[in-house]
């Protein structure tokens, strides 16, 4: 069952939240399977694979422990070079011609990356569109999306839990940014005016590396469920809350053909702790989340969080988080936290505004104010001429 079809499936019995789902903004949309060559260096894994869940309870211990080793007690010393065939599923919207303001920002590209625990349906999930879709709202803007799954995720191909990691991602994403920036996979669009990078969590961490790898592949920057302050981040505690079990070991039907470097929240609670903020959500939508959700590799885990400074960047950049970010915040990215360090990342950013977006936690998409946060995405792109 393609992970599609699976949630066509759940649909049927998320059918609560369905029943006000309506679409309100006229998009066109074309689904792409894009055959692409991507060139990284890996970290490779220098350890034993994890065999139980026992290793994997040892193994977030020592990673989350204060006398936790770097890197190189986990990865061999050399990267390793590779060049890898993938396809990579990806949709492109626009809005529909006739549309209202279906020229105002006609010809810029949003391209999102989705962050762990999610695929490509995250910022257009098959729920309330009108609460939690990131696209329709965009679209609604004039904006078009072009949202992709990322490797190992969706109907992206697979690949080890113990290779996927950030070098990987960000060669897909320079990748497909080429093609898109040539006119490839836009539906009708042709040559994209401007292309706008739109991360959440792991995926800004993408986002931004494939900045600090070419400055001028992105005109703009949307950071959201981020932080380059590494005194707030919380990533042990997330290792830690998140109560990873082998994906295979709870779903073989499911997950037997991923490898036991893919882990994965064992509960709705543990999913919950990290990504929601009470009472800001649908505990409904949690438990969609949940059903729904994708493995993540432990290498990607591992590179989630590291520090990226791209220099020089001249492009609007926007970070913005739930105020109750549990993982990049502690729970609390109020009084000026989420500035730090971003300020002088972005110093020579055309413009950059922080924004700790109220009543949100992690997973700020899926919350019941969502649509503020995007509404303060396309305000600031629109408002630095994107
Ligand atoms: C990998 O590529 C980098 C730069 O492209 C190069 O500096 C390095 O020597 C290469 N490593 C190996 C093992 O070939
Ligand atoms: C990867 O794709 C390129 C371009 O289509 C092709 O020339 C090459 O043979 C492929 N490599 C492998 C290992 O399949
Ligand atoms: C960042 O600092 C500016 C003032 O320099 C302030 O207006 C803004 O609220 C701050 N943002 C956050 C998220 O703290």
């Amino acid at each position: 069952m393609t992970s599609r079809l699976l949630k066509q499936a759940l649909l049927v019995a998320a059918a609560t939240l369905s029943a006000t789902a309506q679409a309100t903004t006229t998009r066109t949309c074309s689904s792409y399977k894009i055959p692409i060559t991507a060139s990284s260096a890996n970290l490779v894994w220098a350890l034993p694979p994890f065999s139980n869940n026992f290793e994997v309870a040892s193994f977030v211990d020592a990673i989350a422990s204060r006398s936790a080793g770097g890197p190189e007690t986990l990865f061999q010393r050399a990267p390793q070079n590779v060049s890898v065939n993938y396809t990579i599923a990806a949709t492109f919207c626009q809005p529909a011609r006739g549309q209202p303001g279906a020229s105002a920002h006609n010809g810029a590209v949003l391209i999102a990356t989705h962050g762990l625990a999610y695929d490509g349906s995250y910022w257009d999930p098959p729920i309330d569109r009108v609460k939690y879709s990131f696209v329709d709202y965009a679209i609604s803007q004039g904006y078009s999306v072009f949202f992709y799954d990322r490797l190992g995720t969706g109907d992206s191909s697979r690949v080890s839990g113990y290779v996927a990691q950030l070098s990987n991602q960000v060669a897909v994403l320079a990748e497909l940014t080429k093609l898109v920036r040539a006119g490839k996979y836009v539906g009708s669009l042709g040559k994209p005016s401007s292309v706008v990078y739109v991360g959440h969590s792991f995926g800004s961490t993408i986002s931004i590396q494939a900045i600090a790898n070419d400055i001028t592949a992105a005109d703009g920057l949307v950071l959201t469920g981020y932080t380059l302050n590494s005194d707030v981040l919380n990533g042990q505690g997330t290792a830690e809350i998140s109560a990873l079990r082998i994906a295979s070991s709870l779903n073989s039907h499911r997950w037997g053909q991923l490898d036991s470097g893919y882990v994965t929240q064992v509960d709705v609670f543990a999913n919950v702790g990290a990504f929601f903020a009470a009472p800001d959500y649908d505990p409904a939508v949690a438990n969609f989340a949940q059903q729904t959700r994708s493995p993540m590799g432990i290498v990607e885990l591992i590179t989630s969080q590291v520090p990226v400074h791209p220099v020089g960047y001249k492009g609007p950049t926007l970070l913005i988080s739930g105020q109750k970010d549990f993982i990049m915040c502690k729970s609390d990215c109020d009084g000026g936290v989420l500035n730090v360090t971003a300020v002088d990342v972005f110093s020579t950013a055309k413009a950059f505004k922080a924004v700790s977006y109220p009543l949100a936690g992690h997973g700020i998409n899926l919350h019941l104010n969502a649509v503020g946060a995007f509404k303060e995405i396309t305000d600031f792109l629109s408002t630095n001429g994107l």
